[in-house]
């Protein structure tokens, strides 16, 4: 039986790992981390991710040929393929590259402990986003220590998006290893084949160089992550015009060489996934001297941080220029709907703005916890993406912010309502009854654009919603910037 172990038991290894023990009946699979809470989260009914169709998948393997295990390094020495699917956040704060360049802090202290725990040789797969070229370093750390046991390294980053993790594994638009151009490189390449080929189709495996899988990754992040601060633009220039953003990108969608994809107007993307991978990729770009390439790249980012400022100015500047003391209806926090990730989310910016100007938020979120709010209001930037056990805990939560379990009670009394993450409960409130019961006049301001603009300005809500046009009111408000 082939063993595989997965070091690091996140929204990558945990499902990841699923998908190949249901597929792939004849391995034997084991998830490992060092975080005790998050393994005995994966070992109960309460699994550690929101992630729809995941629970189904766990319950049908988990303890046949699916195992999470705190013990690394039995796990790791018995395994025939081990992957490396720990975080490679934003190297934060001071030291080179600080700021944009990947932390391989993780990745580094995992790759030694292979090297130190192995007996027999193995396959070792990079599926965390690294900067290309990790490989070869890892390669060093690896052979270095491997006291004559061979290594093979393989690059298979994984392309699966939050909230549609299930369904990306199950129906991937390609799988993509990258390996050594060696016979032993091709051997390893074809072992890794081999698994993924239980339900993947063969034309959908692409096999490449190692610099080239690497950079791929980096590539598709960057393009989609383009996108939609390119739309985003657009719907800017839609406010100042009267076009509508969504009939610009539904006309725009339907040239086939364009494709409808990702191109949804919103208040800004988030994960750590787009920014942290753009800025490793910016990072390469000028370590390379290639700084009008690091130039065009940085501008995606910063039409991001632009939209989510935007927002919040709107929010204010609609509200009579204040929102001191008011109460705002915060109607999701997670980053995309399904998900109760919170990592970079532009919830985290757009209620900042707000709290800045001394707004009192009561915040409602299906998926996130009142601990996990307080926490993202209180991190520092690019401490998103280490894990919750490595954080410090914070001392101090935000006084103004209060967390519910129900739309209806976060806008209770409230001046205004800013829409989120696009719920779909969100689409289905009624507003007639939210309106009765909140301040006047009462606002919504739609980040997501789910809701409907013409039947609540007849409710009698006054409507802000991304590059659609606004109305009397909105248009009467000093211009945001
Ligand atoms: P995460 O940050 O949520 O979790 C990483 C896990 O690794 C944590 O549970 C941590 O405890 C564990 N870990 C760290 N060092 C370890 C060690 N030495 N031994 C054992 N466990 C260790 O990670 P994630 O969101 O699953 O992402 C993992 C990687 O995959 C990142 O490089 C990310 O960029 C990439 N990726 C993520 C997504 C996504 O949607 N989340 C999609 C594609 C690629
Ligand atoms: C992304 C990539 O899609 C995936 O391939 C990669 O493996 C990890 O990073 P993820 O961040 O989980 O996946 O979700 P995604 O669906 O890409 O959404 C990212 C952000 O963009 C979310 O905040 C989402 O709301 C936003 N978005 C997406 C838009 O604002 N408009 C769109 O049209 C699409």
């Amino acid at each position: 039986m082939v063993k595989i172990c997965c070091i690091g038991a996140s929204y990558v290894g945990g499902p990841t790992m699923a998908v190949i023990a249901l597929k792939c009946p004849s391995i034997e699979v084991a998830v490992v981390d060092i975080s005790v809470p998050r393994i005995n989260a994966w070992n109960s009914y309460q699994l550690p991710i929101y992630e729809p169709g995941l629970d189904a998948v766990v319950k049908q393997c988990r303890g046949k040929n699916l195992f999470f295990s705190t013990d690394v390094e039995k796990h790791v020495r018995e395994a025939d393929i081990v992957f490396v699917s720990v975080n490679t956040p934003t190297k934060t704060t001071r030291g080179l590259g600080a700021g944009k360049a990947a932390d391989l802090t993780y990745w580094e202290s995992a790759a030694r402990m292979i090297a130190d725990v192995s007996k027999s040789d193995k396959i070792v797969v990079e599926k965390s986003t690294v900067p290309v070229k990790t490989t070869e370093a890892i390669e060093k750390i690896l052979t270095h220590n491997s006291k004559g046991i061979k290594f093979q390294i393989l690059s298979n980053p994984e392309f699966l998006a939050e909230g549609t993790a299930i369904q990306d594994l199950f129906n991937p638009d390609r799988v993509l290893i990258g390996g050594r151009e060696t016979p032993e490189g091709n051997k390893a390449v074809q072992a890794l084949k081999d698994v993924y080929a239980h339900w993947v189709p063969e034309d959908r495996i692409l096999t490449t160089n190692l610099w080239s899988a690497e950079l791929s990754k980096l590539a598709v992040n960057a393009f989609l992550a383009q996108r939609i601060s390119s739309v985003n633009a657009m719907s800017a220039l839609c406010e100042a015009t009267g076009a509508d953003v969504t009939q610009v990108s539904y006309a725009v969608s339907k040239d086939t060489r364009i494709g409808p994809k990702f191109l949804n107007a919103s208040v800004g993307f988030g994960r750590s996934c787009f920014q942290k991978d753009i800025l490793n990729l910016v990072y390469i770009c000028e370590c390379n001297g290639l700084l009008e390439v690091a130039e065009y790249w940085k501008q995606v980012i910063k039409i991001n941080e632009y939209q989510k400022n935007r927002f919040a100015n709107r929010v204010v500047s609609s509200m009579f220029n204040t929102v001191s003391n008011k109460k705002i209806a915060i109607l999701g926090f997670a980053f995309k709907k399904d998900t109760g990730d919170t990592r970079e989310t532009p919830a985290i910016d757009v209620c900042k703005g707000l709290l800045g100007d001394k707004a009192r938020l009561s915040i409602f979120d299906p998926q996130v916890t009142v601990d996990q709010i307080q926490r993202d209001l209180t991190m520092k930037k690019f401490d998103w993406d280490h894990p919750l056990h490595l954080q410090p805990i914070s001392p101090t939560t935000v006084k103004q912010v209060t967390c519910v379990w129900d739309a209806y009670e976060a806008t209770k009394d409230a001046h205004g309502i800013c829409i989120l993450t696009e719920w779909d409960e969100f689409k289905n409130l009624d507003f007639k009854r939210i309106y009765d019961n909140m301040q006047k006049p009462a606002f919504v301001f739609d980040g997501r654009n789910i809701v409907n603009v013409d039947q609540l300005r007849e409710i009698g809500f006054i409507v802000y919603s991304i590059g659609k046009p606004l109305d009397a009111w909105l248009k009467d408000m000093p211009a945001v910037a």
